[in-house]
């Protein structure tokens, strides 16, 4: 095998070289993230010769999105994460115009790569193959347009994700109708090279603006769980805000015939900034979930810093009562470092609790919401900036602001806003249990044990952390406190 095509080694050359010039300003210590330039959706993540793989969306001459590459990460815990050689360039005949997203498989002892070629405006299925997990060699087209149903435009199709069943390969792929409704195309072949049309497993025209992005399969015993990233989803109520969204969808699938039955979809994640999530079964089990930690159509304040776009946190998933719960990953608890404790504190109209502060950092905290009419923390705080998460007892919803953080996102004039979401739990017995985790410029929410999570970047460069209630008095019950450090 080969030591990686000419664009790949061009991208690596490149990455030494300019590694120096990223200025490390706002990037973060625990989330993968582009060496340098460019990084979007993960792909390929997976485990394979003895470690976990995560590959992503990858432009290393510039940071923002340009000409698609695969770069690629390795981690045995998902929160160290080791740079190797770019695993693919678009520098072949089929995909001259970018190596868009997709999976990997391993079969027979190699690990295969399955992703969008793509050439002028088409858009196509390819294989690449490597025996060591590390150098990969294109094997070409699989999946070529002619296989699509003929009411499919050739021009938006991609994101293959291969997943195994009753013996066959399947491949779930994002498409669009002539009618301009997203799709989920489904494919099945049993040697990878040679792929069949199944069926169309969802069909809809609320993506108001293109396809379904990033399908993905999760199985949960006998449900089974769609994944998908629908671009211009529509807005429900306090749901799908983003301009572009992902949604799980719970059912049943029937492989053989290419039949989704749906029981219920919702969002996964209510904050500003989760976008194409991907997930791999450990070898223990667990289903974990990662995700670009960006979106589409805004600005990107850390471009002029030389980067931009980075991963959550990796989250593990479990479906209780037809609802998907997430939680980080349970070895980001070996990063933890001078615990600090409180019970029982009132809160007043400011609260600061001494060593309760931090940009790297994770926070546990059970609040009884008292009377208070707003009752939350403010974080990334110095002097009049800060971003908070609250809990408003009018709307009944908790809410996450960044409005305050000191910059300003521009968004697409088709977003309501880029600085206010919120989602809805169950607070029902007023209490409500947060758990955070910041990384210089990101925060991750996870309410009420996983029930909702809410996810977004805060460029401020304050380090403080207060409570405060409003209009009536709340109390802190427990809170911990760690630093988190790698
Ligand atoms: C989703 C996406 C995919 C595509 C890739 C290109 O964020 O638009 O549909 O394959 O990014 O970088």
């Amino acid at each position: 095998m080969t030591g990686g095509s000419y664009g790949t080694k061009i991208a690596d050359l490149y990455i030494v070289h300019n590694l120096a010039a990223v200025n490390g300003s706002s990037r973060h210590t625990y989330h993968a993230m582009p060496p340098v330039g460019w990084m979007n959706d993960p792909n390929g993540f997976n485990e394979a010769f003895g470690k976990y793989h995560l590959f992503y969306q990858f432009y290393p001459y510039g940071a923002s999105w340009d000409s698609m590459h695969w770069g690629h990460y390795t981690t045995e815990d998902f929160v160290k994460w080791k740079l190797e050689p770019t695993a693919l360039a678009p520098d072949g005949p089929d995909d001259s115009d970018g190596c868009f997203s997709g999976s990997s498989v391993v079969k027979d002892g190699k690990m295969y790569l399955v992703y969008t070629s793509v050439l002028s405006d088409r858009q196509t299925q390819s294989l690449a193959v490597s025996e060591d997990g590390i150098h990969f060699e294109k094997l070409g087209v699989v999946i070529p347009s002619d296989r699509l149903p003929d009411f499919c435009l050739k021009t938006d199709f991609r994101d293959p994700k291969v997943f195994r069943r009753g013996g066959y390969y399947y491949l779930l792929a994002g498409a669009m109708s002539e009618e301009n409704e997203g799709m989920i195309l489904l494919y099945r072949s049993d040697d990878l090279m040679k792929w069949k049309f199944v069926n169309v497993l969802r069909r809809d025209d609320r993506t108001t603006r293109g396809i379904y992005e990033c399908p993905d399969l999760i199985e949960f015993g006998d449900r089974d769980v769609l994944l998908a990233s629908p671009q211009g989803y529509a807005t429900d109520d306090w749901r799908f805000e983003n301009v572009q969204s992902s949604i799980y969808m719970v059912g049943k699938l029937n492989a053989e015939k290419g039949i989704f039955e749906q029981e219920s979809e919702d969002e996964i994640d209510g904050g500003f900034d989760f976008y194409a999530p991907q997930t791999l079964k450990t070898r223990d089990g667990r289903t974990v979930m990662i995700a670009w930690m960006q979106m589409w159509q805004r600005s990107f304040p850390t471009a002029k810093h030389g980067w931009t776009g980075s991963m959550i946190l990796p989250r593990e998933l479990s479906l209780k009562e037809g609802k998907l719960y997430q939680s980080p990953v349970r070895e980001i608890e070996r990063y933890r470092w001078n615990p600090i404790r409180f019970n029982n504190v009132k809160i007043g109209s400011r609260n600061e609790l001494t060593k309760v502060n931090g940009t790297k950092i994770e926070l546990l905290f059970t609040l009884d919401l008292g009377d208070a009419k707003k009752v939350g923390i403010k974080f990334y705080q110095r002097g009049e900036h800060d971003a908070r998460l609250y809990y408003d007892r009018e709307q009944d919803r908790v809410i996450f602001d960044r409005s305050r953080m000191g910059v300003e996102i521009v968004h697409d004039p088709e977003e309501k806003d880029a600085s206010v979401r919120s989602v809805k739990v169950d607070v029902s017995d007023n209490r409500l249990s947060v758990r955070m985790f910041l990384d210089v410029s990101s925060c991750e929410v996870f309410l009420n044990g996983g029930e909702r999570t809410m996810t977004g970047n805060v460029y401020s460069e304050g380090n403080g952390i207060s409570f405060f209630a409003e209009g009536g008095s709340a109390k802190i019950v427990t809170l911990e406190k760690y630093d988190i450090v790698v």
